[in-house]
């Protein structure tokens, strides 16, 4: 959508001043600094003005300002997405939803609960938690993240493998649209068949259609207890066949990551690794949850065996909640592990499951043809691999022409495997551009609608998800 912005003159800053107070708007040059970043590691695009609102209302009449003066809005929560959904590529206004931050309700007899966008994901769950409730989605950033972001983008973690992703938890939304209408879809009801499910349209819509202020969110009891198994693999084939044949048994797990050689390295250079799994191909931690510890550690065992009959190594297994913290921490600290390393570029992978050694080779392949190193791991229980690829001492713009040439023969892999461009990460800035490789032209052509239906001045988020034409 091609639309021009009016600058931000002294006018309109006033009667932004007006809206939002002292505390609700930034123009110094650390604010614009700030908020013209997030966790894609080289882009930066200072807008000109930060808006904090503290109400719906505030977010409200931001909207109807920017609707009258045509001045470009983009909608952040924490600014740790993967794909620069919050980059303020247009300049204008960086609208923040974090002083958006009350839980309005919990209610644990019905299991659920109402929280504002600026929640942090984690203190949403420590909050339920006490109450003996479980919000299963955890993404990695989940002690700094906001619910604003996870919405926007459908995000998961390593539970989505058996609990789904955000949307599956939420009911109804409050949102604020570009026009400055505050609406309210869905119901807070377990089920819903009134209507078109905006609900549903608006989580992962990136920040595109509609500002979303608070969710009401389905909550489910907390498991009793959980238990960690890592797998060593000395083949990725093996570990593949592992993932196929821990669902095909009805296992069930929680969660199944998997970690190949080259993560594996990463990690052991910023942390020590159990010996079990120095040198390995790959790795897979699978946790189990449930309500009798005896039971987990009978399912566990049947694990063992299957994975062993596939040619594993020893499995190392925690029921103890430090020696699983501990376990988990391969798997946690890569993310450190990579940057430790270089610069990089996440391809956010999705195939079906039965193809993750495919996806495995089809990335390293793509890596190495132009030169570059990739690091594959992930939600393999989801057919889901964050593929990063290495920027190493390469100078800027030869590493972004074969950055770019490496992740889009990728990507065609990832299509003919049966997969598309994002489990998790979401379209953003960064992969817009491949849009068309997953989404066919009427469909691309419809989705073109429905952001105009919704933002017919285009002002909202402008420049994401839509390749430049
Ligand atoms: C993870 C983030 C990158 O799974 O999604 O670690
Ligand atoms: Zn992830």
């Amino acid at each position: 959508m091609t639309s021009t912005f009016h600058p931000i003159d002294p006018a309109a800053l006033e009667r932004l001043h007006a809206i939002l107070g002292e505390e609700g708007l930034r123009t110094d040059e650390p604010a614009r600094q700030r908020y013209g970043r997030d966790e894609t590691e080289d882009l930066h695009f200072p807008p000109q003005a930060v808006a904090l609102p503290a109400t719906p209302d505030q977010v409200a009449a931001v909207m109807r300002l920017a609707s009258e003066l045509r001045l470009a809005v983009t909608p952040r929560g924490a600014g740790t997405g993967l794909s620069g959904g919050a980059l303020p590529v247009a300049g204008g206004i960086c609208l923040s939803v974090e002083r958006l931050d009350k839980i309005r309700w919990i209610d644990r007899r019905d299991l659920s609960c109402e929280a504002e966008a600026g929640v942090i994901t984690g203190h949403l769950q420590r909050q339920v938690e006490e109450q003996g409730l479980f919000y299963p989605p955890d993404p990695a950033s989940g002690d700094t993240c906001l619910l604003a972001g996870n919405l926007a983008e459908d995000s998961a973690g390593p539970h989505s493998c058996k609990y789904g992703t955000t949307r599956r938890y939420v009911l109804s939304l409050e949102a604020v649209l570009p026009s400055g209408e505050l609406i309210r879809t869905g119901a807070r009801t377990r089920k819903d068949a009134t209507g078109y499910n905006l609900t549903q349209l608006l989580v992962g819509s990136e920040g595109t259609l509609a500002i979303i202020t608070a969710a009401t969110l389905r909550l489910l009891p907390k498991p009793a207890t959980t238990l960690v198994l890592v797998i060593p693999f000395p083949a990725l084939d093996a570990a593949a066949a592992a993932v196929e044949e821990i669902f095909l048994a009805g296992f069930d797990p929680a969660t199944c990551e998997l970690m190949e050689a080259e993560a594996l390295r990463a990690v052991g250079e910023v942390m020590v690794l159990p010996p079990g799994l120095v040198d390995q191909e790959a790795m897979l931690l699978v946790e189990l949850d449930g309500e009798v510890a005896d039971e987990l550690l009978e399912r566990a065992a049947a694990i063992a065996d299957l994975v062993e009959s596939l040619g594993a190594g020893e499995p190392l297994v925690a029921q103890d909640a430090a020696e699983q913290r501990r376990l988990w921490e391969v798997r946690s600290k890569i993310g450190e592990a990579v940057k430790h390393r270089s610069v990089y570029k996440e391809a956010d992978t999705v195939v079906p499951r039965k193809a993750l050694a495919d996806l495995v080779r089809a990335a390293r392949r793509a890596a190495a043809d132009h030169g570059l190193t990739a690091i594959c791991y992930g939600h393999a229980g989801d057919g889901n691999l964050h593929v990063n690829l290495l920027r190493g001492e390469l100078p800027l713009e030869e590493w972004a022409s074969r950055r770019d040439a490496a992740e889009e023969q990728l990507f065609r892999a990832v299509i003919d495997l049966g997969g598309t461009l994002s489990g998790e990460h979401g379209i953003g800035w960064s992969q817009k551009q491949l849009l068309p490789l997953a989404i066919d032209p009427p469909t691309l052509a419809l989705m073109r609608q429905v952001k105009k239906a919704f933002d017919p001045l285009g002002i909202l988020n402008p420049g994401k998800i839509f390749p430049d034409s």
